[in-house]
């Protein structure tokens, strides 16, 4: 770990692995296993999940590309990535623009850490990647450590419904530095009354996590953000791959719409 990051940590670790730091927080963060680690180191998930969102090869990645990297081209402070997942957030597309720039790279899920950072050792070595397993609800991080923070769908992924998310940004919030930058690309469903007729076919009640009780404006307003831009935004259909509740609409034939939107936010204190 850069010395600099190291510092930034409140507690110590249950484990350091090649230098990262792990707070054995698999529960909250996704199941994976050794046949993902499979996919992602050797059948090229990895590999492949960096090129496209690097060089711009992916439409959702695309769209949003520019006003992500016109915030560093101004700052070129570290950021902190959660919720890293199999893709590593904004981190490649941040990276390809800003290859000098540090980072700290964080999921819930271990494995996930330890696979990156194999992956790395093998193939980035010219950047500056630090890693660390956490969750984002309660980050081992001090109060204000980092002046940008980025999530692609990681505030999204929590499991603990709409409190959870609420956690998981005020945590953001907390370890942002005044004036700092929360980057987000978060998603939302356009339409519950496919969603509400493909979960009646399947003859499973909704599941719950579906439901948002507030939009993502109120969360973020709660939390204390000031919403500087909001207009960038992507819409795909769920596909039959993404997960079982696209297996069941693409079944049925009914289209489930998946909505994501570029949140450009600040944490401005009075
Ligand atoms: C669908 S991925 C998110 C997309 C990801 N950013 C990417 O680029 O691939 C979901 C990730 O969120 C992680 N996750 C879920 N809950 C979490 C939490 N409370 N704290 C940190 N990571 C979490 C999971 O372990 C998983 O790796």
């Amino acid at each position: 770990m850069n010395n600099d990051l190291e510092d930034l940590f409140d507690r110590q670790p249950q484990e350091i692995v090649d230098g990262d730091y792990y707070f054995h927080t698999d529960n909250e963060g996704d199941q994976f296993d050794e046949t993902d680690v499979k996919l992602w180191l050797e059948e090229g998930i990895f590999k492949e999940k960096w090129r496209q969102a690097s060089q711009n090869d992916n439409e959702l990645f695309s769209v949003f590309s520019e006003d992500v990297c016109k915030i560093f081209s101004c700052k070129h402070s570290a950021f902190l990535e959660i919720a890293c997942g199999p893709g590593m957030g904004l981190t490649p597309m941040i990276l390809s623009k800003n290859p000098q720039i540090p980072c700290l790279v964080s999921d819930a899920c271990s494995l996930l850490v330890k696979s990156w950072r194999k992956f790395i050792r093998d193939n980035l070595t010219e950047y500056d990647i630090n890693l660390s397993s956490f969750s984002v609800m309660d980050m081992p991080l001090k109060d204000e450590s980092f002046d940008i923070i980025t999530s692609f769908i990681g505030i999204s992924s929590t499991r603990s419904g709409e409190q959870g998310k609420i956690k998981a940004l005020s945590e953001v919030y907390r370890v942002l530095k005044p004036d700092g930058y929360f980057i987000a690309i978060e998603n939302e469903w356009t339409d519950f009354n496919a969603i509400k007729k493909v979960f009646d076919l399947w003859g499973k009640p909704v599941w719950n996590s579906m439901k948002a009780e507030k939009s993502w404006k109120e969360k973020f307003a709660e939390c204390g953000f000031t919403i500087e831009s909001c207009e960038k935004s992507f819409c795909r259909r769920l596909h039959k791959e993404d997960n079982d509740l696209g297996e069941q609409a693409d079944a049925f034939g009914i289209d489930i719409m998946l909505k994501f939107n570029l949140y450009i936010l600040r944490k401005f204190v009075k």
